[in-house]
């Protein structure tokens, strides 16, 4: 017999300590314990051995066995878990690390501004109606009291559908249409889009949008008008803010007024956006006119009324010093994304 089993034990365990891979611990295996394995021809040889050796002989050879076995099967074991933590690793995820940004959309500045507009009239408790953009020139113009030959009605001012149907130039036809549907008291707002053959630039686009009102009532004053329309620019632009009604002429209304409200940027002293007159132009009103009345089938001798109009872009670019109407529609994120 060569080799001493404590000697190739020792072997063992050098070569054992230099495998890597799972072919080296196999190859450690085939080598020691296979069938021709150093290991399996210790054992095979007892029966050389002398009598009285063979028992302690026996119990070493098969002490050294089992220890390679161990051996080996702790080495692929270590093995696998090390691939296994490695794989791991590679797939880690850090729980930590800030998340991505989701964009996320936001209503745009004309929508934002209309929900003003209307939850400070809902708090002075007005309902919000809705009119259709397509109308009759009948509520868009002659119910209105417009003049046969008035030049709005002209086809360079107003885009006509058919020979009695256009695309609303103002929200006022919503006035008729609340008239004929409903009995005094009546109190609305209605928002929405209008129309006009209007060459896009700074300050004009031919989509915009308004918000009309309407107050019809026993005993209503050009006083309620004046109350109603300060208390509404005083929530939407600051409780500094005072108005002053200007004479103007609306066919639908008399008499007709524009309401001014000073400056909120300088107080009134003057500056960019009132251009210098302290003073902004802010809507246009008025007491119902009776013709108006009438064709809605109200009694003009028991009720009065009052109506208004307002420009939402020029309120909103007013509210953000906003200088073009055009990048309301160009919908360019960079200046949506401002409002958000
Ligand atoms: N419809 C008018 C326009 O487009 C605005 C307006 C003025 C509406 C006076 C009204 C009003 O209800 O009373 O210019």
């Amino acid at each position: 017999m060569d080799k001493r089993p404590e000697q190739i034990l020792n072997e063992a365990k050098a070569l054992l300590s230099k495998a890597e891979a799972e072919q080296d611990f196999e190859a450690a295996r085939i080598k020691y314990l296979g069938k021709n394995g150093e290991v399996t021809a210790l054992l095979k040889s007892m029966g050389s051995v002398p009598a009285e050796e063979r028992k302690a002989f026996g119990k070493e050879a098969n002490a050294v066995k089992h220890e390679i076995s161990e051996l080996v099967n702790d080495g692929k074991a270590a093995l696998a878990r090390a691939l296994k933590a490695g794989k791991l690793m590679k797939e880690r995820i850090d729980v930590t690390e800030p998340g991505a940004d989701i964009p996320v959309g936001a209503l745009h500045p004309i929508t934002q501004a209309i929900d003003e507009i209307s939850r400070i009239f809902m708090g002075l408790g007005y309902s919000v109606t809705e009119g259709p953009e397509a109308e009759t020139v009948f509520n868009n113009f002659d119910a209105l009291n417009a003049a046969p030959n008035h030049p709005s009605r002209d086809l360079t001012d107003t885009f006509y559908l058919t020979g009695n149907t256009l695309l609303r130039t103002q929200t006022s036809p919503v006035q008729i249409r609340t008239l004929m549907d409903s009995e005094p008291p009546v109190k609305v707002i209605s928002p929405g889009r209008c129309f006009r053959a209007d060459t896009p630039d700074a300050t004009h686009s031919p989509m915009f949008h308004q918000v009309e009102g309407l107050l019809v009532d026993e005993g209503v004053t050009m006083a309620d008008l004046k109350g109603t329309l300060d208390a509404f620019a005083k929530r939407m632009f600051g409780d500094d803010v005072v108005t002053k009604f200007r004479p103007h002429f609306f066919p639908f209304t008399e008499p007709s007024a524009e309401m001014d409200m000073s400056c909120f940027v300088c107080g009134g002293s003057g500056c960019r956006v009132c251009k210098g007159s302290g003073w902004i132009e802010i809507l246009g009103c008025g007491m119902v006119h009776p013709n108006v009345l009438k064709v809605g089938g109200i009694d003009t001798e028991t009720y009065t009324g009052f109506a208004f109009g307002m420009g939402v872009e020029r309120i909103a670019m007013l509210g953000h010093g906003i200088d073009d109407i055009r990048l309301f529609y160009e919908n360019d994120v960079r200046f949506i994304g401002q409002f958000a």
